[in-house]
């Protein structure tokens, strides 16, 4: 049993020279994870993923506001009745020390060394990669992945309640971090403890999550499914961040009730705006089709990438003097200088305050 919670948490880093501005990480953060829960928190870079991570984990302490485990403050509970599975991005595995040494450590530490060796067999048997195999190896004669198995062998191999994954396999390479993905996803469902899970890789996030929280500057933007996020973004960063290819966004100002993109023609607003108002419309690739020369909008291809593994061709065309993204079969025509005629399905559009991105609805 475990519950997670977050209450007001604030924090911020300050420059022990006094010379640099402080950095506020961390602002106004509520959140509850509950028990058996997947989450993961998903954001740019710099955006306090790790920070908040290591304050779940009691490794950093919020200026204030407070963190529960079951609801007992983090302070009240002792490391090592925590529970916690932890796996970081940069393998953390001691040089002179053989896996079966580090996957054992918690158990060895309680005199349960013993029991490793069932350990290591099950998470060999739910995952289906032989890790037994990497036991007796030194992490010098180990790769990426290997590593990384073999921290995630480390942080089931114990009382577990709770875990915390940080990118864990960032610095792998693609088709390793899909299969890597299958692995956890399996050992999750297995172990069923509850995970907090940190990434900027949305397709990552997508197959671990029950629920994504978005996180921008230290603040909960928007949290949900992936399809909710993805299909009723309540922001323009959101709209912005999920979505690939990355949706495309024109600004434009309200002119009689409309919305009006100058050479980009006029489209309805969902509510009211007063004239002049600042509005950015996003439409997302897939709402813009194909059609033929006498009822389409012609573009111009500027570049043509093909996703062989998704079964379209990425165009970037001039669009009514924009530059546009869009989705084609890969059969389409796809020659830089070719034009093709489009279909704009606006009743898919959003709109956003171009000031505060809040969403128009
Ligand atoms: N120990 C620290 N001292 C000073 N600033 C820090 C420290 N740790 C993180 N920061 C700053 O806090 C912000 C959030 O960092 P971090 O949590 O590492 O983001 P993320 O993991 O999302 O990339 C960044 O601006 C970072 O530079
Ligand atoms: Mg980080």
């Amino acid at each position: 049993m475990r519950t997670i919670t977050l209450k007001d948490v604030n924090k911020t880093f300050y420059d022990k020279s006094r010379k640099l501005t402080p950095v506020l990480a961390i602002k106004d953060f509520n959140l509850r994870v509950e028990d058996g829960e997947a989450v993961v928190l998903l954001g740019p870079s710099g955006c306090g993923k790790t920070t908040l991570l290591r304050l779940i984990a009691g490794l950093e302490q919020p200026d204030s506001g407070s963190i529960f485990y079951n609801g007992i403050p983090l302070d009240d509970i002792r490391i090592e009745d925590r529970g916690i599975g932890m796996v970081f991005q940069n393998y953390v595995l001691i040089p002179h020390w053989e896996s079966r040494r580090t996957v054992g450590f918690f158990l060895r530490l309680r005199d349960r060394e013993d029991e490793v060796p069932a350990h290591v067999k099950t998470v060999a048997n739910i995952t289906g990669v032989d890790i037994e195999s990497l036991m007796g190896r030194f992490p010098r004669h180990l790769s990426g992945g290997e590593k990384q198995r073999v921290s995630i062998a480390r942080a089931f191999a114990r009382d577990l309640e709770l875990l915390l994954f940080d990118e864990p396999f960032a610095n792998l390479d693609a088709k390793f971090r899909a299969q890597a993905r299958v692995e956890l996803k399996r050992l999750i469902q297995e172990f069923n403890v509850t995970l907090i899970y940190v990434t900027h890789d949305q397709v990552e996030a997508m197959s671990v999550a029950d629920r994504i929280v978005v996180i921008n500057a230290g603040r909960i933007i928007q949290a949900g499914a992936y399809e909710a996020l993805h299909d009723d973004p309540d922001s323009l960063f959101v709209a912005e961040f999920l979505g690939t290819p990355t949706i495309n966004s024109f600004w434009g100002r309200v002119s009689d009730g409309e919305w009006d993109g100058s050479y980009m023609g006029r489209a309805s607003l969902p509510r009211f705006r007063p004239n002049g108002a600042e509005v950015i419309v996003g439409l997302r690739p897939e709402h813009i089709h194909l059609c033929d020369a006498d009822s389409g909008i012609p573009a111009v291809i500027e570049r043509a990438i093909p996703y062989y593994a998704e079964k379209f061709t990425l165009l970037e065309v001039w669009l009514r003097k924009r530059r546009w993204r869009l989705q084609a079969p890969l059969g389409a025509p796809q020659e830089p200088g070719d034009t093709i005629h489009c279909r704009l399905d606006w009743s898919r559009a959003f709109f956003f305050d171009a000031s505060s991105g809040a969403r128009i609805r």
